[in-house]
Protein backbone atom coordinates (compact mmCIF):
# COMPACT_ATOMS: atom_id res chain seq x y z
CA UNK A 1 0.00 0.00 0.00
CA UNK A 2 1.85 3.41 -0.94
CA UNK A 3 1.14 6.54 1.14
CA UNK A 4 -0.40 9.73 -0.24
CA UNK A 5 2.24 12.39 -1.00
CA UNK A 6 -0.34 15.13 -0.40
CA UNK A 7 -2.86 16.01 1.94
CA UNK A 8 -4.82 19.17 2.34
CA UNK A 9 -4.15 21.64 5.49
CA UNK A 10 -7.57 23.97 7.01
CA UNK A 11 -5.80 27.56 6.49
CA UNK A 12 -8.82 28.06 9.57
CA UNK A 13 -8.18 25.09 12.19
CA UNK A 14 -4.95 23.61 10.75
CA UNK A 15 -6.64 20.14 10.66
CA UNK A 16 -4.86 18.01 8.30
CA UNK A 17 -7.18 16.17 5.58
CA UNK A 18 -6.09 13.47 3.11
CA UNK A 19 -8.65 14.85 0.42
CA UNK A 20 -9.91 18.04 -0.38
CA UNK A 21 -13.45 18.85 0.12
CA UNK A 22 -15.21 22.36 -0.34
CA UNK A 23 -15.72 22.38 3.97
CA UNK A 24 -13.49 20.95 6.82
CA UNK A 25 -14.93 18.86 8.44
CA UNK A 26 -13.35 19.75 11.79
CA UNK A 27 -14.35 23.83 12.02
CA UNK A 28 -16.85 23.66 9.39
CA UNK A 29 -15.78 26.33 7.60
CA UNK A 30 -15.79 26.69 3.73
CA UNK A 31 -13.13 27.03 1.02
CA UNK A 32 -10.35 26.65 3.45
CA UNK A 33 -8.58 23.80 2.25
CA UNK A 34 -5.06 23.64 0.98
CA UNK A 35 -3.17 21.57 -0.75
CA UNK A 36 0.17 20.41 0.82
CA UNK A 37 2.64 17.99 -0.98
CA UNK A 38 5.06 16.15 1.34
CA UNK A 39 8.53 15.84 -0.35
CA UNK A 40 10.80 13.79 1.41
CA UNK A 41 10.02 11.30 4.43
CA UNK A 42 11.19 13.16 7.35
CA UNK A 43 9.38 16.21 6.33
CA UNK A 44 6.72 15.34 9.10
CA UNK A 45 6.48 13.27 12.33
CA UNK A 46 3.00 11.77 10.38
CA UNK A 47 4.86 11.27 6.92
CA UNK A 48 6.72 8.30 8.93
CA UNK A 49 5.21 4.99 7.84
CA UNK A 50 5.77 1.70 8.54
CA UNK A 51 8.12 1.67 5.21
CA UNK A 52 10.92 3.74 7.33
CA UNK A 53 10.90 1.34 10.28
CA UNK A 54 14.51 0.80 9.80
CA UNK A 55 15.24 4.35 11.24
CA UNK A 56 13.94 3.76 14.82
CA UNK A 57 15.84 2.37 17.62
CA UNK A 58 14.05 0.37 20.22
CA UNK A 59 15.45 2.09 23.49
CA UNK A 60 15.28 1.03 27.12
CA UNK A 61 13.22 3.35 29.40
CA UNK A 62 15.09 2.82 32.60
CA UNK A 63 18.34 3.44 30.74
CA UNK A 64 16.50 6.42 28.80
CA UNK A 65 15.09 8.14 32.18
CA UNK A 66 18.10 7.53 34.43
CA UNK A 67 20.49 9.14 31.61
CA UNK A 68 18.78 11.37 29.38
CA UNK A 69 16.01 13.29 30.54
CA UNK A 70 16.69 13.76 34.50
CA UNK A 71 20.15 14.95 33.94
CA UNK A 72 19.37 17.13 30.79
CA UNK A 73 17.27 19.73 32.32
CA UNK A 74 19.29 23.15 33.01
CA UNK A 75 18.37 26.08 34.18
CA UNK A 76 18.39 29.53 31.80
CA UNK A 77 19.44 31.43 34.94
CA UNK A 78 16.37 33.78 34.56
CA UNK A 79 14.70 32.61 37.79
CA UNK A 80 10.70 32.98 37.12
CA UNK A 81 11.45 31.55 33.63
CA UNK A 82 12.74 28.42 35.31
CA UNK A 83 10.63 28.70 37.90
CA UNK A 84 7.39 28.47 35.53
CA UNK A 85 9.15 26.07 33.49
CA UNK A 86 9.45 23.54 36.33
CA UNK A 87 13.60 24.05 36.41
CA UNK A 88 14.56 25.06 33.20
CA UNK A 89 14.99 23.92 29.60
CA UNK A 90 14.95 20.82 28.17
CA UNK A 91 17.31 19.51 24.78
CA UNK A 92 15.69 18.41 22.46
CA UNK A 93 12.59 19.97 23.52
CA UNK A 94 10.42 22.77 22.07
CA UNK A 95 8.47 25.38 23.40
CA UNK A 96 6.18 27.66 22.22
CA UNK A 97 6.05 30.86 23.52
CA UNK A 98 3.04 32.96 22.51
CA UNK A 99 1.82 36.72 23.72
CA UNK A 100 0.51 39.81 21.97
CA UNK A 101 2.89 41.56 19.87
CA UNK A 102 4.67 44.50 22.36
CA UNK A 103 4.48 42.60 25.12
CA UNK A 104 8.13 41.63 25.31
CA UNK A 105 8.59 38.08 24.04
CA UNK A 106 11.18 39.31 22.07
CA UNK A 107 12.64 41.13 25.45
CA UNK A 108 12.64 37.88 27.65
CA UNK A 109 14.31 35.47 24.99
CA UNK A 110 17.00 37.89 24.71
CA UNK A 111 17.17 37.53 28.09
CA UNK A 112 17.31 33.84 28.28
CA UNK A 113 19.65 33.18 25.42
CA UNK A 114 22.67 35.33 26.73
CA UNK A 115 22.17 33.83 30.10
CA UNK A 116 22.69 30.71 28.55
CA UNK A 117 25.62 32.04 26.50
CA UNK A 118 27.26 33.35 29.91
CA UNK A 119 27.10 29.96 30.87
CA UNK A 120 28.93 28.48 27.90
CA UNK A 121 26.81 27.50 25.44
CA UNK A 122 26.68 28.38 21.74
CA UNK A 123 22.98 30.04 21.27
CA UNK A 124 21.43 31.41 18.32
CA UNK A 125 18.82 34.12 17.77
CA UNK A 126 16.91 33.52 14.79
CA UNK A 127 15.22 37.14 13.36
CA UNK A 128 13.26 37.28 10.90
CA UNK A 129 11.06 40.30 11.82
CA UNK A 130 13.85 43.13 12.78
CA UNK A 131 17.31 43.57 11.31
CA UNK A 132 20.91 42.30 13.25
CA UNK A 133 20.93 45.79 14.72
CA UNK A 134 17.90 45.56 16.32
CA UNK A 135 18.24 42.16 18.13
CA UNK A 136 21.95 43.08 18.53
CA UNK A 137 20.97 46.40 20.44
CA UNK A 138 18.52 44.44 22.23
CA UNK A 139 20.85 42.05 23.71
CA UNK A 140 23.25 44.78 24.80
CA UNK A 141 19.88 46.57 26.55
CA UNK A 142 19.25 44.05 28.50
CA UNK A 143 22.63 42.46 29.13
CA UNK A 144 24.62 45.60 29.64
CA UNK A 145 28.19 43.44 29.12
CA UNK A 146 29.78 41.67 26.10
CA UNK A 147 27.64 38.41 25.24
CA UNK A 148 28.07 35.83 22.30
CA UNK A 149 24.58 35.26 21.00
CA UNK A 150 24.28 34.04 17.09
CA UNK A 151 22.16 36.56 15.00
CA UNK A 152 20.41 34.99 11.73
CA UNK A 153 18.24 37.48 10.13
CA UNK A 154 16.35 35.18 7.82
CA UNK A 155 12.81 33.91 6.77
CA UNK A 156 13.58 31.39 4.77
CA UNK A 157 12.94 28.05 7.03
CA UNK A 158 15.31 25.90 4.25
CA UNK A 159 18.38 29.08 5.21
CA UNK A 160 17.67 28.39 8.77
CA UNK A 161 17.91 24.60 8.74
CA UNK A 162 21.20 24.79 7.21
CA UNK A 163 22.71 27.25 9.35
CA UNK A 164 21.21 25.74 12.39
CA UNK A 165 22.70 22.35 11.32
CA UNK A 166 26.12 24.24 10.74
CA UNK A 167 26.50 26.99 13.57
CA UNK A 168 25.44 23.21 16.18
CA UNK A 169 23.90 25.89 18.85
CA UNK A 170 21.99 24.09 22.04
CA UNK A 171 19.16 26.92 22.19
CA UNK A 172 17.46 28.45 19.12
CA UNK A 173 15.21 31.00 19.44
CA UNK A 174 13.35 31.86 16.58
CA UNK A 175 11.26 35.14 16.06
CA UNK A 176 8.36 34.59 15.15
CA UNK A 177 7.28 31.52 13.84
CA UNK A 178 4.49 33.30 11.66
CA UNK A 179 7.30 35.28 9.73
CA UNK A 180 9.08 32.16 8.55
CA UNK A 181 8.09 30.43 5.19
CA UNK A 182 8.86 27.76 3.20
CA UNK A 183 9.03 28.96 -0.38
CA UNK A 184 8.07 25.41 -1.59
CA UNK A 185 4.55 26.29 -0.31
CA UNK A 186 2.25 28.19 -1.77
CA UNK A 187 0.61 29.92 1.29
CA UNK A 188 1.91 33.25 2.13
CA UNK A 189 3.92 33.80 5.48
CA UNK A 190 1.31 33.42 8.66
CA UNK A 191 -1.15 31.54 7.00
CA UNK A 192 -1.87 28.14 8.61
CA UNK A 193 -0.61 25.65 6.18
CA UNK A 194 2.80 28.16 6.51
CA UNK A 195 3.28 28.05 10.59
CA UNK A 196 2.56 24.31 10.82
CA UNK A 197 4.94 23.05 8.06
CA UNK A 198 7.74 25.50 8.95
CA UNK A 199 7.00 24.62 12.89
CA UNK A 200 7.12 20.57 11.62
CA UNK A 201 10.87 21.31 9.73
CA UNK A 202 12.33 22.74 13.04
CA UNK A 203 10.58 20.51 15.55
CA UNK A 204 12.13 17.55 13.63
CA UNK A 205 15.82 18.97 13.71
CA UNK A 206 15.39 19.95 17.35
CA UNK A 207 14.33 16.61 18.24
CA UNK A 208 16.78 15.00 15.68
CA UNK A 209 19.69 16.96 17.06
CA UNK A 210 19.20 17.27 20.61
CA UNK A 211 18.35 21.43 20.48
CA UNK A 212 16.37 23.45 23.01
CA UNK A 213 14.39 25.08 20.50
CA UNK A 214 12.05 28.06 21.58
CA UNK A 215 9.44 29.23 18.87
CA UNK A 216 7.53 32.82 19.13
CA UNK A 217 4.16 33.45 18.20
CA UNK A 218 1.95 36.01 18.10
CA UNK A 219 -1.26 36.55 19.64
CA UNK A 220 -3.95 38.85 19.32
CA UNK A 221 -6.54 39.07 22.25
CA UNK A 222 -9.26 37.76 20.77
CA UNK A 223 -6.84 34.80 19.04
CA UNK A 224 -8.00 35.77 16.07
CA UNK A 225 -4.74 35.51 14.52
CA UNK A 226 -4.98 31.25 14.74
CA UNK A 227 -1.56 30.96 14.22
CA UNK A 228 0.14 29.50 17.52
CA UNK A 229 -2.49 27.62 17.78
CA UNK A 230 -2.64 24.82 15.87
CA UNK A 231 0.98 24.58 17.06
CA UNK A 232 -0.23 23.92 20.74
CA UNK A 233 -0.56 19.88 19.88
CA UNK A 234 2.80 19.82 18.23
CA UNK A 235 5.08 21.34 21.02
CA UNK A 236 6.20 19.70 24.10
CA UNK A 237 5.79 23.23 26.16
CA UNK A 238 3.17 26.21 25.68
CA UNK A 239 3.85 29.00 27.49
CA UNK A 240 1.96 32.79 26.78
CA UNK A 241 3.19 35.82 28.13
CA UNK A 242 0.72 38.20 29.18
CA UNK A 243 0.43 41.32 31.03
CA UNK A 244 -1.51 44.89 30.79
CA UNK A 245 0.42 47.60 28.09
CA UNK A 246 -0.37 50.01 31.09
CA UNK A 247 1.43 48.09 33.61
CA UNK A 248 5.19 46.80 33.25
CA UNK A 249 3.73 43.28 35.26
CA UNK A 250 4.40 41.09 33.04
CA UNK A 251 3.02 36.79 33.53
CA UNK A 252 4.46 33.70 31.84
CA UNK A 253 1.72 30.99 32.07
CA UNK A 254 2.68 27.70 31.23
CA UNK A 255 0.00 25.92 30.26
CA UNK A 256 0.77 22.55 28.79
CA UNK A 257 4.11 21.26 29.66
CA UNK A 258 5.75 17.54 28.76
CA UNK A 259 8.30 17.49 31.41
CA UNK A 260 6.99 18.82 34.68
CA UNK A 261 3.71 20.58 36.13
CA UNK A 262 1.38 23.21 34.20
CA UNK A 263 -0.25 25.82 36.27
CA UNK A 264 3.17 27.64 37.72
CA UNK A 265 3.79 31.33 36.64
CA UNK A 266 6.78 33.31 36.27
CA UNK A 267 6.50 37.18 36.90
CA UNK A 268 8.20 39.75 35.47
CA UNK A 269 8.63 43.54 36.01
CA UNK A 270 9.66 44.88 32.55
CA UNK A 271 12.31 47.78 32.98
CA UNK A 272 14.72 50.52 31.55
CA UNK A 273 17.30 47.00 30.91
CA UNK A 274 14.91 44.08 30.21
CA UNK A 275 12.91 41.85 32.70
CA UNK A 276 13.27 41.35 36.24
CA UNK A 277 12.52 38.66 37.90
CA UNK A 278 9.62 39.25 40.65
CA UNK A 279 10.64 36.29 42.98
CA UNK A 280 8.67 37.67 45.36
CA UNK A 281 5.47 38.74 44.44
CA UNK A 282 2.89 37.78 47.00
CA UNK A 283 2.20 41.17 48.29
CA UNK A 284 2.59 43.10 45.00
CA UNK A 285 -1.27 44.38 44.54
CA UNK A 286 -1.10 45.65 48.28
CA UNK A 287 1.74 48.54 47.89
CA UNK A 288 -1.05 51.25 47.31
CA UNK A 289 -3.51 49.73 49.83
CA UNK A 290 -4.23 52.29 53.05
CA UNK A 291 -4.73 49.98 56.05
CA UNK A 292 -7.85 51.10 58.42
CA UNK A 293 -10.01 51.88 55.67
CA UNK A 294 -13.64 50.81 55.62
CA UNK A 295 -14.72 49.19 52.63
CA UNK A 296 -11.30 47.04 52.17
CA UNK A 297 -10.70 43.63 52.92
CA UNK A 298 -7.61 41.49 52.01
CA UNK A 299 -8.25 38.08 50.32
CA UNK A 300 -5.28 35.34 49.41
CA UNK A 301 -6.11 34.71 45.91
CA UNK A 302 -4.51 31.90 43.50
CA UNK A 303 -2.97 31.81 40.61
CA UNK A 304 -1.83 28.61 39.14
CA UNK A 305 0.55 27.37 42.60
CA UNK A 306 1.15 30.57 43.61
CA UNK A 307 -0.59 33.18 46.35
CA UNK A 308 -1.39 36.88 45.56
CA UNK A 309 -2.64 38.58 48.60
CA UNK A 310 -5.64 41.15 46.61
CA UNK A 311 -7.10 44.04 48.34
CA UNK A 312 -11.24 44.07 47.09
CA UNK A 313 -12.89 47.43 47.82
CA UNK A 314 -16.45 48.16 48.01
CA UNK A 315 -18.40 51.24 48.35
CA UNK A 316 -21.44 51.42 49.32
CA UNK A 317 -23.84 55.08 48.99
CA UNK A 318 -26.93 55.64 49.83
CA UNK A 319 -29.52 56.66 46.28
CA UNK A 320 -32.59 57.70 45.39
CA UNK A 321 -33.17 56.17 42.24
CA UNK A 322 -35.75 53.24 41.74
CA UNK A 323 -32.87 51.08 40.30
CA UNK A 324 -30.22 50.70 42.59
CA UNK A 325 -26.77 50.48 40.75
CA UNK A 326 -24.26 47.40 41.26
CA UNK A 327 -20.83 47.72 39.43
CA UNK A 328 -18.08 45.85 39.53
CA UNK A 329 -14.73 45.28 38.22
CA UNK A 330 -12.89 42.21 38.38
CA UNK A 331 -15.16 39.70 39.77
CA UNK A 332 -18.72 38.15 38.22
CA UNK A 333 -21.53 40.50 38.16
CA UNK A 334 -24.32 37.89 38.18
CA UNK A 335 -22.60 36.09 41.17
CA UNK A 336 -22.26 39.15 42.76
CA UNK A 337 -26.35 39.69 42.75
CA UNK A 338 -26.47 36.60 44.23
CA UNK A 339 -24.41 37.08 46.90
CA UNK A 340 -26.01 40.48 47.83
CA UNK A 341 -29.33 38.39 47.59
CA UNK A 342 -28.04 36.03 50.48
CA UNK A 343 -27.02 38.64 52.47
CA UNK A 344 -30.30 39.91 52.43
CA UNK A 345 -31.71 37.31 53.21
CA UNK A 346 -29.53 35.05 55.65
CA UNK A 347 -28.05 38.21 57.49
CA UNK A 348 -31.09 40.81 56.90
CA UNK A 349 -28.83 43.54 55.64
CA UNK A 350 -30.92 45.27 52.81
CA UNK A 351 -29.09 47.27 50.45
CA UNK A 352 -32.37 48.23 48.26
CA UNK A 353 -32.22 52.03 48.44
CA UNK A 354 -27.71 52.25 48.32
CA UNK A 355 -25.65 51.64 45.39
CA UNK A 356 -23.10 49.36 45.40
CA UNK A 357 -19.19 49.58 43.99
CA UNK A 358 -17.05 46.58 44.22
CA UNK A 359 -13.48 46.80 42.66
CA UNK A 360 -10.11 44.96 42.94
CA UNK A 361 -7.15 47.05 43.74
CA UNK A 362 -4.23 46.71 40.76
CA UNK A 363 -6.78 45.83 38.25
CA UNK A 364 -6.80 42.08 39.58
CA UNK A 365 -9.46 39.90 37.68
CA UNK A 366 -10.86 36.86 40.33
CA UNK A 367 -12.96 34.00 39.45
CA UNK A 368 -12.28 31.89 42.83
CA UNK A 369 -15.63 31.69 44.67
CA UNK A 370 -13.51 31.67 47.43
CA UNK A 371 -13.16 35.37 47.42
CA UNK A 372 -17.16 35.66 48.10
CA UNK A 373 -16.77 36.35 51.84
CA UNK A 374 -14.17 38.91 51.38
CA UNK A 375 -16.58 40.61 49.29
CA UNK A 376 -19.85 40.72 51.37
CA UNK A 377 -17.22 41.16 54.40
CA UNK A 378 -16.26 44.32 52.29
CA UNK A 379 -19.53 45.46 51.07
CA UNK A 380 -20.77 45.39 54.86
CA UNK A 381 -18.07 47.25 55.79
CA UNK A 382 -18.53 50.02 53.73
CA UNK A 383 -21.97 49.85 54.54
CA UNK A 384 -21.55 50.57 58.43
CA UNK A 385 -18.47 52.55 57.66
CA UNK A 386 -16.41 50.09 59.96
CA UNK A 387 -12.63 49.50 59.12
CA UNK A 388 -11.77 45.90 59.33
CA UNK A 389 -9.06 44.76 60.88
CA UNK A 390 -6.05 45.39 58.37
CA UNK A 391 -4.46 42.58 59.97
CA UNK A 392 -7.25 40.14 58.58
CA UNK A 393 -7.54 37.86 55.83
CA UNK A 394 -10.92 35.99 54.90
CA UNK A 395 -11.29 32.99 52.28
CA UNK A 396 -14.57 31.58 51.54
CA UNK A 397 -17.26 30.50 49.33
CA UNK A 398 -21.09 31.36 50.03
CA UNK A 399 -23.64 28.62 49.46
CA UNK A 400 -26.99 30.03 48.96
CA UNK A 401 -27.78 29.11 52.48
CA UNK A 402 -25.45 31.29 53.47
CA UNK A 403 -22.96 28.47 54.61
CA UNK A 404 -19.08 28.89 54.38
CA UNK A 405 -17.41 26.38 51.73
CA UNK A 406 -13.61 25.71 52.37
CA UNK A 407 -11.13 27.09 49.25
CA UNK A 408 -9.12 25.19 47.68
CA UNK A 409 -4.89 25.49 48.92
CA UNK A 410 -5.96 26.66 51.95
CA UNK A 411 -3.27 26.34 54.10
CA UNK A 412 -1.05 27.40 51.50
CA UNK A 413 -2.83 30.88 51.38
CA UNK A 414 -2.65 31.24 55.07
CA UNK A 415 0.83 30.50 55.27
CA UNK A 416 1.63 33.24 52.74
CA UNK A 417 -0.39 36.02 54.69
CA UNK A 418 0.98 35.43 57.88
CA UNK A 419 4.16 35.78 56.22
CA UNK A 420 3.07 38.97 54.78
CA UNK A 421 1.97 40.22 58.41
CA UNK A 422 -1.64 38.91 57.96
CA UNK A 423 -1.89 37.67 61.54
CA UNK A 424 -5.85 36.85 61.79
CA UNK A 425 -7.84 34.90 59.53
CA UNK A 426 -11.72 34.37 58.92
CA UNK A 427 -12.17 30.92 57.32
CA UNK A 428 -14.97 28.05 57.13
CA UNK A 429 -16.12 26.02 59.74
CA UNK A 430 -14.76 22.54 58.14
CA UNK A 431 -10.90 24.17 57.89
CA UNK A 432 -8.22 22.00 59.35
CA UNK A 433 -6.13 24.19 58.81
CA UNK A 434 -3.38 25.83 61.51
CA UNK A 435 -0.61 28.67 60.76
CA UNK A 436 1.82 29.31 63.27
CA UNK A 437 1.75 32.83 64.28
CA UNK A 438 -1.95 33.11 63.44
CA UNK A 439 -5.03 33.57 64.98
CA UNK A 440 -7.45 31.34 62.57
CA UNK A 441 -11.57 32.21 63.45
CA UNK A 442 -13.48 28.90 62.01
CA UNK A 443 -17.03 30.30 60.71
CA UNK A 444 -19.85 28.40 59.79
CA UNK A 445 -22.27 30.83 57.96
CA UNK A 446 -22.23 34.09 56.75
CA UNK A 447 -23.33 36.20 60.11
CA UNK A 448 -20.75 34.37 62.22
CA UNK A 449 -18.08 35.80 59.62
CA UNK A 450 -19.67 39.14 60.35
CA UNK A 451 -19.20 38.92 63.85
CA UNK A 452 -15.58 37.44 63.74
CA UNK A 453 -14.75 40.55 61.45
CA UNK A 454 -16.74 42.73 64.38
CA UNK A 455 -18.90 44.20 61.93
CA UNK A 456 -21.87 43.30 63.27
CA UNK A 457 -22.48 42.40 67.25
CA UNK A 458 -24.82 39.86 68.51
P1 LIG B 1 9.42 43.36 22.67
O1 LIG B 1 10.26 42.37 23.39
O2 LIG B 1 9.93 43.86 21.39
O3 LIG B 1 7.94 42.78 22.47
P2 LIG B 1 7.40 41.59 21.51
O4 LIG B 1 8.57 40.83 21.02
O5 LIG B 1 6.46 40.78 22.36
O6 LIG B 1 6.64 42.26 20.40
O7 LIG B 1 9.23 44.55 23.70
C1 LIG B 1 8.17 45.41 23.64
C2 LIG B 1 8.22 46.57 24.57
O8 LIG B 1 9.06 46.45 25.69
C3 LIG B 1 8.67 47.80 23.83
O9 LIG B 1 7.56 48.68 23.83
C4 LIG B 1 9.79 48.37 24.59
C5 LIG B 1 9.72 47.69 25.92
N1 LIG B 1 11.06 47.44 26.49
C6 LIG B 1 11.35 47.95 27.75
O10 LIG B 1 10.53 48.62 28.38
N2 LIG B 1 12.60 47.70 28.30
C7 LIG B 1 13.54 46.98 27.63
O11 LIG B 1 14.64 46.78 28.17
C8 LIG B 1 13.22 46.47 26.33
C9 LIG B 1 14.25 45.68 25.56
C10 LIG B 1 11.97 46.71 25.80
MG1 LIG C 1 9.25 40.74 19.04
Amino acid sequence: MTKSKVHYICGSCGASHLRWAGRCSTCQEWNTLEEVVIRDANFSRASVGPGHSERSTILDSVHFVANKLNASIFPTGLIEFDRALGGGITPGSVTLVGGEPGIGKSTLLSQLLSNVALSGEVVLYVSAEESDNQVASRIHRVRGKEVSVGILTANNVLDIEVHVRNYRPAVVVIDSIQTIADPELASSPGSVVQVRECAARLIELAKASDIALVLVGHVTKDGSLAGPRVLEHLVDTVAYFEGDRDSSLRVLRVIKHRFGPVGDLGMFEMGESGLEDLIDATALHLVDRVAGQSGSVVFPAMDGRRVLLCEIQALVVPTSAEQPRRVVTGIDFNRFLLLLAVLEKKAGIKLHNKDVFVSIAGGVKITDPSADLAVLLAVVSSLKDIPVDPTLVCIGEIGLGGEIRLGSGEKQRLQEAVRMGFTRAVVGAKSGSEVDGQQIIKVSSLSSALVAASLHFE
